[in-house]
């Protein structure tokens, strides 16, 4: 490209934060009222990061509509839907720190909705024992990310969002030291130093076809960032496929129509108008698990009992339309955009949508701290709290809680680091990749490669899959990384996408590999993850699965719950957990 920046940007600072998300954001805000220096650079415009998509609600036990809530319960629930994959520590320090943080957030001004005298409303969200779940209609995600960039502005947090980070910097001793990167929109390359970083960049549910997030959310780059630094990545193929993505448009096909819809009594319907939910989980219903949910979907469908466009339908058109006016704005708002539909009159044709990234970066309870000293994970980028199944509105719970710790333990580890020790060689590393992928002329394009991940993953680790469909998708991503090696990258007037995109190919390569290889091991079927040729849960697999690309698929054993906590477990019955 003509006029092709090599300018590069040095900036130091005491704590890098990477991602202007809800967890980004809460690190940065703990970090700047302690009085520590911190920077936040991020690939999306601030107000627009991926946390403003949340819909339906953020978790606490506040007990204003149950008053039989607790803590407790709500991390019972948390275990037992988890399949008893998640680390019980986490999910204590989460669930005993929510109210706290819940605090913090109507401190910092959150308009959360709120019954006539003056309680904050709390709703049912499915698989929980009581109301739990706090909201603002259905733009939760928007009104807590809002209210984050306004307590970052007031604390004057310096935000760069259209830095693309490339890579983690590590020195000699394996330590971090900052981070490398460029500006989107001009090139300038930005050597960031810092004694800690913090990553909060996202999970991996864009390599799938179709998926809640939006092109370039989501495409695992906390995955690559951390394993290239020497970290390892723990149950990447425990990811969430929500029941509720729209079919149509194309183009926006996986949308999210928020469980809140469920919440509020929407009923589920096969394309034979037969309610369904009472084959799959009698009790419950609708308001099942998502796995359990997501699952019936995909049954009904693959069955033959589907929509003309191979959905179920979800019709909420018997609430009242005030309800739906006010408790599920969004949703009505977003299918009359998308596809001219009323939903007070009409049912929405929807299909299970990849979701969430249940594992993540490999972390310690306790701090979010990873293998590399100086690195941490929260929110989607981490792992511990949601097993093999999340319940909806913990994700969000999750970031303000870790947030808030892991800029604590930050901060701590900078303070005790005598001196920041950097290595010229890594730096040298991170300028000639992009030297090397700018200069690259092949003749592969990254969005068709991209895509071939997606179609890749759609295909053989979907909400059902099987051995011989693992291995077919390993050896097409042998085939399709092959490609990689031959891409063109190309820059032009509008910017940078293109070397951006390059970078979010090779970071969805590499959690493709992951997921694939850890669906491969886990020979049973688990929550989200349901092996057609292994049905049965495997007690011998109540473990996590860890992998780095130098010790391949390592089991890890989890900690035994508390007896305060498991007395108020439920037994999670698979009965209609139908696995083809
Ligand atoms: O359906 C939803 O509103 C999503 C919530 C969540 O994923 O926590």
């Amino acid at each position: 490209m003509q006029g092709m920046t090599s300018r590069e940007r040095q900036i130091s600072t005491t704590v890098l934060v990477i991602g202007t998300g809800g967890s980004g954001l809460r690190a940065a805000i703990e970090l700047a009222e302690a009085g520590v220096d911190v920077l936040t650079v991020g690939k999306r415009p601030k107000a627009d990061a991926h946390t403003s998509l949340a819909a339906g609600g953020i978790n606490a036990a506040l007990a204003t509509m149950d008053p039989d809530d607790s803590w407790q319960q709500h991390a019972a629930d948390t275990l037992t839907e988890s399949y008893l994959l998640a680390n019980p520590h986490t999910v204590q320090i989460v669930t005993e720190g929510a109210a706290q943080c819940i605090d913090d957030l109507e401190r910092y001004g959150m308009p959360f909705a709120r019954e006539e005298d003056g309680r904050i409303s709390q709703r049912f969200f499915g698989a929980h024992t009581y109301r739990r779940t706090a909201f603002a209609g259905d733009y939760t995600g928007l009104e807590i990310q809002r209210t984050l960039v306004n307590r970052a502005a007031l604390l004057d947090i310096p935000i760069l969002d259209r830095v693309y980070i490339t890579r983690i910097l590590v020195n000699d001793d394996g330590a971090v030291f900052g981070a490398y990167g460029f500006d989107l929109e001009d090139g300038t390359r930005f050597l960031i130093h810092a004694d800690a970083v913090i990553l909060a960049a996202g999970g991996h549910n864009r390599i799938w076809r179709r998926t809640s997030s939006r092109r370039d959310e989501n495409t695992g780059d906390s995955f690559r960032l951390a394993v290239e630094a020497g970290g390892r990545l723990r149950d990447p193929e425990l990811v969430q496929f929500h029941p509720s993505g729209i079919i149509e448009p194309e183009s926006a096909a996986g949308t999210l129509i928020s469980e809140a819809a469920r919440g509020e009594g929407g009923i589920l319907r096969n394309g034979l108008a037969e309610r369904f939910m009472h084959k799959y989980d009698p009790e419950r219903q609708e308001l099942s698990t998502r796995d359990r949910v997501a699952l019936a979907c995909y049954t009904e469908i693959k069955e033959g009992r589907g929509t003309p466009n191979g959905g179920v339908w979800l019709d909420v058109s018997h609430l009242p339309r005030e309800t739906i006016m006010t408790r599920l704005p969004r949703v009505y708002q977003t299918m009359l955009e998308l596809q001219m539909l009323d939903i007070t009159k009409e049912p929405i044709e929807i299909a299970p949508t990849a979701h969430y990234s249940m594992g993540g970066v490999w972390v310690r309870p306790e701090d979010h701290s990873t293998d590399v000293p100086g690195l941490y994970a929260i929110g989607e980028a981490s792992s511990g709290l949601h097993g093999a199944n999340r319940l909806g509105g913990n994700s969000l719970i999750e970031l303000l809680v870790f947030g808030r710790i892991v800029g604590q333990a930050a901060a701590e580890y900078s303070a005790s680091l005598p001196a920041q020790k950097r290595s010229p060689a890594a730096v040298a590393t991170a300028r000639d990749e992009i030297a090397a992928l700018l200069a690259a002329d092949g003749p592969e394009n990254v969005r068709a490669l991209q895509r071939a991940i997606r179609n890749t993953m759609t295909e053989h680790a979907g909400v059902v899959r099987d051995e011989a469909g693992l291995r077919a998708g390993l050896a097409e991503l042998d085939a399709i990384e092959a490609r990689i090696g031959e891409v063109g990258v190309h820059p032009d007037i509008a910017g940078y996408q293109d070397l951006a995109h390059a970078f979010d190919l090779k970071s969805s390569a590499l959690a493709a590999r992951a997921t694939l290889l850890a669906a491969l091991e886990r020979r049973e079927t688990r929550g989200c993850h349901n092996r057609s040729d292994y049905p049965e849960l495997d007690p011998a697999l109540q473990v996590n699965l860890v992998w780095s690309p130098s010790t391949g698929v390592v089991r890890e054993s989890i900690p035994p719950i508390p007896a305060d906590i498991s007395a108020l477990m439920r037994e999670v019955s698979t009965t209609g957990k139908l696995v083809e």
